[in-house]
């Protein structure tokens, strides 16, 4: 979700207004994958380089995260969404970690949805993580290295039982990853709009869905292989 502060800046606003309102877009976007009946949605909204920024700005995209999760919960219920969160929750402030945890537990039965937020997220911290994990379970007798597979990888990221994206939409025209699901991205197709996110609604939500549809997704095969099997 990238561009709120070159949306306020333009504007001749501070960023952290661009970001209050790139959260309204967040909402939007959340109802309209809700409604059309998207499973899963991953959201990343603060990434573990982020920290760095000013000290004002960092405290109020976690004041925005606090209020989203408390006034959002409701809505949350009603439309039978699940919540989890990925990242390095350890660092969040400790109110925010227990509205994000509270958040967690009261959706966890919500099967219409899973909304994924990644806050003080990072893929190559993620797989650094993973690998401690399963270096332990070797280590301990609990796997033998040889067995060590994509499928033990997957299993022991964050996003474990979450499958892996179909589509990666990037706003604000920026043609890179940015340390994001970097594991998980391997086939995912990737959609880049200069559009910033508080201007990404539904209709551009859309619209990136649209694209989507007209990609071949070969997984390495050739376009006559598919052709072939009516795919
Ligand atoms: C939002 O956009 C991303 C967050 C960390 C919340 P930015 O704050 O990166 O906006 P730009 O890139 O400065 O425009
Ligand atoms: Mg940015």
């Amino acid at each position: 979700m990238d561009g709120n502060g070159r949306w306020a800046t333009s504007r001749g606003l501070r960023r952290i207004q661009g970001h209050r309102r790139g959260k309204d877009s967040v909402k939007e976007i959340v109802e309209t994958a809700r409604e059309i009946g998207i499973e899963y949605l991953t959201l990343y909204a603060f990434s573990s380089e982020n920290w760095e920024r000013p000290r004002r700005e960092v405290d109020a995209l976690m004041g925005l995260l606090r209020r989203y999760l408390k006034t959002e919960l409701n809505k949350m219920m009603r439309n039978e969404i699940r919540l989890r969160a990925i990242g390095n929750l350890r660092k969040l402030p400790r109110e925010v970690l227990s509205e994000l945890r509270s958040v967690e537990k009261a959706t966890r039965h919500n099967d219409k949805m899973t909304v994924q937020l990644a806050v003080s997220y990072g893929a190559r911290e993620e797989i650094a993580l993973a690998t401690r994990k399963i270096a332990r379970q070797v280590r301990d007798g609990l796997l033998d290295a040889g067995d060590v597979d994509e499928e033990v990888i997957g299993d022991n990221l964050m996003t474990a039982g979450i499958p892996d994206p179909d589509l990666l939409i990037r706003t604000s025209g920026e043609m890179r990853l940015s340390n994001f699901l970097l594991w998980q991205l391997a086939y995912t197709e990737i959609y880049v709009t200069d559009i910033l996110w508080p201007d990404f609604r539904r209709a551009e939500f859309l619209d990136a869905l649209e694209h989507y549809k007209t990609r071949q997704r070969r997984y390495g095969k050739t376009g006559e292989q598919f052709a072939q099997q009516g795919a």
